[in-house]
């Protein structure tokens, strides 16, 4: 068998990588090619023999790139997206050169190593229970399905069922009491979980879309039997945060399982100036927070974290005779996912966090909180209207009415000064930003609102 050159085909990549990253700050941000030109680029016939690594590399760049929308820009506000910080995006890049299979200590003791130490980190960071265990997944609807399934096994056996064995055919009915502003991962994790969303009691929430606590207490009250309670850490709109503390207390006096989606807002606990909004978070039982939010780590990375250890093993864990599982404590990331072979994705995470250190991260959170306040002070002093409270990264947009937001929108977008997306917010159409990436500063957030209002003007 021939050597493979790996070196013509990654030099080609490292080229148009850097290329790419350093054009970030000055190219338009939404892609510059239609669908039908992209389907025609990336649409070739396929090779009838093999091809030249290099060549293959080069081609797929050379098509792929107009359609690739600048997420990873400091002026990019759409969804809730981070960029990659560069220790994050090199060690991804590792990741995929040693091709580990991190399922298992035993094909993967490097990953398993760092994942044990990124989780440790991360627990520390956000201020959580020190026995916490912690599950490497895709993203935070995974991590609300991992912590779910947890969830629905312990207090189902709590009530002397058995899931494992029995299913939930003929189980007690398990309530699941969310706020009305919830996710919709939530609703999604309880359908694959065979759960259905009829579990769902949904919970009044405030005008930010927190839970309201005496509503969560007044809920509870009404029925007995196995319930789960999911607080939100960063609603995906206003980016407020649930009273975690308070509604933890109420639903363990009631004897519920306590879950938080903190999918980006939970790293607010990473930051001294902003634990507050936090307070109580650590008395919850589970938590889903992702990493290539607001941690700025290549997707797809995001925890799930347990303060029952082996609750969450036992809900996850996997053993078969061929397997050889760990046995003298070594960490076999099976155990805590739904998943089996898995990319190692704690390297990537491990790198963010060891790169931006303590200070790093809480200075990250607060930079961007700091640049959404500029945004909302700006545009509000350009004429727009800000319709949430922007105690995070997450401002809320409207221009005179439904129709004129809609159709600014559209010219923001195709204007390629910034990207933004849509949303509704107690049936008012607005342009939602979100300001999650670390490169974002003063002068991406005054050239976004020059472009706005210019748009807002026409
Ligand atoms: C509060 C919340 N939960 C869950 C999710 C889903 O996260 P992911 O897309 O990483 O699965 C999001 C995404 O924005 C979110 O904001």
């Amino acid at each position: 068998m021939e050597k493979a050159d790996w070196k013509s085909s990654l030099q080609v990549a490292f080229e148009h990588a850097v290329a790419y990253l350093d054009g970030l700050p000055d190219r338009p941000v939404p892609p510059t090619a239609s669908l039908a030109e992209l389907r025609a680029s990336l649409g070739v016939p396929l090779p009838d023999g093999p091809q030249p690594a290099d060549e293959v590399v080069a081609a797929l760049a050379a098509a792929a790139e107009p359609g690739v929308i600048a997420s990873g820009a400091g002026r990019f506000f759409g969804f809730v997206i981070g960029g990659s910080t560069p220790a994050a995006l090199a060690a991804d890049w590792l990741t995929s050169v040693w091709d580990q299979n991190a399922g298992l200590y035993v094909i993967g003791p490097s990953a398993s190593v760092a994942e044990e130490v990124a989780a440790r980190w991360a627990i520390e960071l956000l201020g959580l229970p020190p026995q916490t265990s912690a599950g490497f997944v895709t993203g935070a609807q995974m991590a609300n399905f991992t912590a779910l399934a947890v969830a629905v096994r312990e207090v189902l056996r709590r009530a002397g069922w058995d899931v494992d064995a029995d299913g939930l055919w003929g189980a007690p009915k398990v309530r699941v009491l969310v706020g009305g502003e919830r996710h919709g991962t939530i609703d999604r994790a309880l359908r694959f979980l065979g759960m259905g969303t009829g579990s769902i009691v949904p919970v009044e929430a405030d005008g930010e879309g927190r839970m309201v606590v005496p509503a969560l207490r007044a809920a509870l009250a009404a029925e007995d039997g196995p319930a789960i309670v999911c607080a939100q850490v960063g609603n995906v709109n206003t980016g407020a945060i649930d009273p975690v503390g308070e509604l933890s207390e109420v639903a363990h006096a009631a004897g519920a399982w306590v879950h938080v989606d903190g999918a980006f807002g939970m790293w607010a606990a990473a930051s001294p100036r902003l634990r507050h909004l936090t307070a109580g978070l650590e008395t919850a039982d589970s938590w889903a927070v992702d990493a290539h939010k607001w941690l700025n780590v290549p997707y797809d990375s995001s925890m799930v974290f347990c303060a029952d250890p082996a609750a969450h093993r036992a809900a996850m864990g996997a053993r078969a005779s061929y397997l050889m599982n760990a046995e003298h404590g070594e960490r076999d990331a099976v155990d805590y996912t739904p998943e089996h072979s898995r990319r190692a994705r704690g390297f990537a995470v491990y790198a963010a966090l060891r790169a931006l250190g303590r200070d790093g991260v809480a200075d990250l959170v607060d930079r961007n909180c700091a640049m959404a306040r500029r945004f909302a002070s700006r545009l509000s002093d350009g004429g727009a209207e800000i319709l949430n409270d922007v105690v995070l990264n997450q401002v809320l947009v409207r221009f005179r009415d439904d129709d004129h937001t809609r159709e600014v929108l559209k010219r923001v977008q195709a204007d390629g000064t910034c990207w933004m997306s849509a949303t509704t917010w107690h049936g008012k159409a607005a342009i939602r930003i979100s300001v999650s990436n670390w490169s974002t500063d003063e002068n991406d957030v005054d050239r976004s609102v020059a472009a706005m209002l210019a748009c807002a003007a026409m």
